[in-house]
């Protein structure tokens, strides 16, 4: 655990004395002395090019001005942004618990975050070995493993290599010729040709028939590419926003404009849905031990198909989110404070066994998952996090009340519209996504709240 500023005060200092008035010296028969410590808990935001959410989220850390009791002690909480800078491999480390959002892709960072886990037992989301190991392709196979209807998918190899020396006698040896056509004719059209280990939609295709098929692989290049049939027609695309226990459905319109896409729809599933995909997401996250992730499923014919669930630095950024923003804010900081309050150690190892023991039972698909999301609510302690929520979060929404009417959180929306709108457009889109936090003030704030300004 890292090392948490410990001030201690003096609270109550009882001396039970025995004098002897005429005997010298006085003497003191029993002394206790007790100490409430203040520990600070230290929650460090390890960025890239963020910028509204980690502001959104430090200035309601500091409204909420905890202080936690924890046996004799108080908890107290502060964050701090982690910085890019050398390090050695022996020092210690300055945070109980780490939201990172660079591990994909930045490998300082990355490093530094494994060596805080081995050496210091740091506790992070996401877990930077899961990134590393995880590609879309392998969440394909083990959700397959589990029995979820992942569409059938293949894996092609890639239309061009980078030169190396051993590169013409491994594919002389062994490099089977193989026709295209026929795999595209048993997925059937459309199908999807996707990068194997992608993200963010680059060199995603939908593909209508052969002859695309085959332009779409000559111009794939070096990419290792999957072919997955398409799940149409499907008449729902749900995002399912998961951050530890708390998971949040999002209507999804891949169709409309970036800033349109996430939906403000409500009740579009039925109860027994919502049960469905929040088990199917508690499932993957905790399979693949990532605390904050989000699952793309499409429903045709009333099946949900989960087409891509390994995004474990899902978006963020009011610019999207919008109405759901509050939501994020709200569930990264119950997250990591219930984290960090409790020293919730990281696992380091994935442990699949329990997963692929219900697997083989061979249950109903409906009782598998449900046997499978109570492991994944088992290891994210569901039950202590809702019981912390409530004990020492309960006034969390009524904070956000006010503080997603400030000119703070306005300011937040804006400087994220500046960084990514052209100048003649900033105003309108401020208040468009502000206008939207204020719509989710309305309509989901606590009862108790309504009506505050
Ligand atoms: N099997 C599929 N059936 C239908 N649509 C798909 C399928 N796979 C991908 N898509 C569409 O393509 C988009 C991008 O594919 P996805 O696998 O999510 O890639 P990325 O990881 O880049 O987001 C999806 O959001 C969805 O709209
Ligand atoms: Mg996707």
């Amino acid at each position: 655990m890292g090392t948490s500023l410990i001030s201690s005060r003096l609270l109550a200092v009882s001396i039970v004395g025995s004098q002897e008035i005429r005997n010298v010296p006085i003497f003191t028969e029993l002394c206790i002395i007790e100490f409430m410590a203040e520990i600070t808990k230290t929650i460090g935001l390890s960025l890239g090019a963020d910028i509204c959410w980690p502001i959104c989220y430090e200035e309601m850390l500091r409204r909420l001005d905890l202080a936690v009791p924890s046996g004799r002690d108080q908890l107290r909480f502060r964050t701090e942004r982690v910085t890019i800078e050398p390090f050695d491999l022996r020092q210690t480390c300055r945070y109980d618990v780490v939201i990172d959002r660079l591990t994909h892709w930045y490998h300082t960072s990355r490093e530094w975050i494994k060596k805080a886990i081995i050496l210091d037992g740091l506790y992070v989301f996401n877990n930077p070995w899961t990134l590393q190991s995880m590609e879309k392709q392998t969440t394909y196979c083990a959700m397959m493993k589990l029995g979820l209807p992942v569409p059938d998918t293949w894996l092609v190899p890639p239309k061009s290599y980078e030169p190396s020396d051993d590169l013409q006698p491994t594919l002389r040896q062994y490099a089977r010729h193989f026709d295209l056509g026929t795999i595209g004719k048993s997925l059937g059209y459309p199908l999807f040709m996707k990068p194997y280990d992608g993200g963010g939609w680059v060199g995603v295709n939908k593909i209508d028939d052969e002859t695309a098929l085959r332009a779409t692989y000559e111009e794939s290049g070096k990419r290792v590419m999957n072919m997955q049939a398409g799940v149409f027609p499907h008449d729902r695309f749900v995002r399912c926003l998961g951050l530890g226990p708390q998971v949040r459905f999002i209507n999804y319109d891949p169709s409309a404009p970036l800033h349109d896409r996430y939906r403000l729809d409500k009740d579009f599933m039925s109860k027994d849905e919502a049960e469905l995909l929040e088990d199917m997401t508690l499932t993957i996250n905790t399979f693949f031990g990532w605390d904050f992730n989000s699952c793309e499923v499409l429903r045709k014919d009333g099946v949900w198909y989960p087409i891509d669930f390994a995004n474990a630095c899902p978006d963020s950024q009011v610019t999207s989110l919008h109405y759901h923003f509050p939501w994020l804010i709200l569930a990264n900081l119950r997250w990591s404070i219930f984290c960090a309050a409790t020293d919730r150690p990281m696992r380091m190892n994935y442990d699949w066994e329990p997963y692929f023991e219900i697997a083989r039972r061979d249950l109903p698909y409906r009782e598998r998952l449900r046997a499978y999301a109570a492991i994944a609510r088992k290891r994210l302690d569901t039950e202590g996090f809702e019981g912390f929520c409530a004990k020492h979060l309960a006034h969390i929404e009524e904070v956000a009340m006010e503080f997603f009417a400030s000119t703070e959180a306005r300011e937040a929306v804006r400087k994220k519209v500046t960084a990514l709108f052209p100048a003649r457009e900033i105003d309108e889109f401020t208040e468009l996504f502000f206008g939207r936090i204020q719509r989710w003030r309305t309509e989901e704030a606590l009862p108790a709240s309504r009506g505050k300004s």
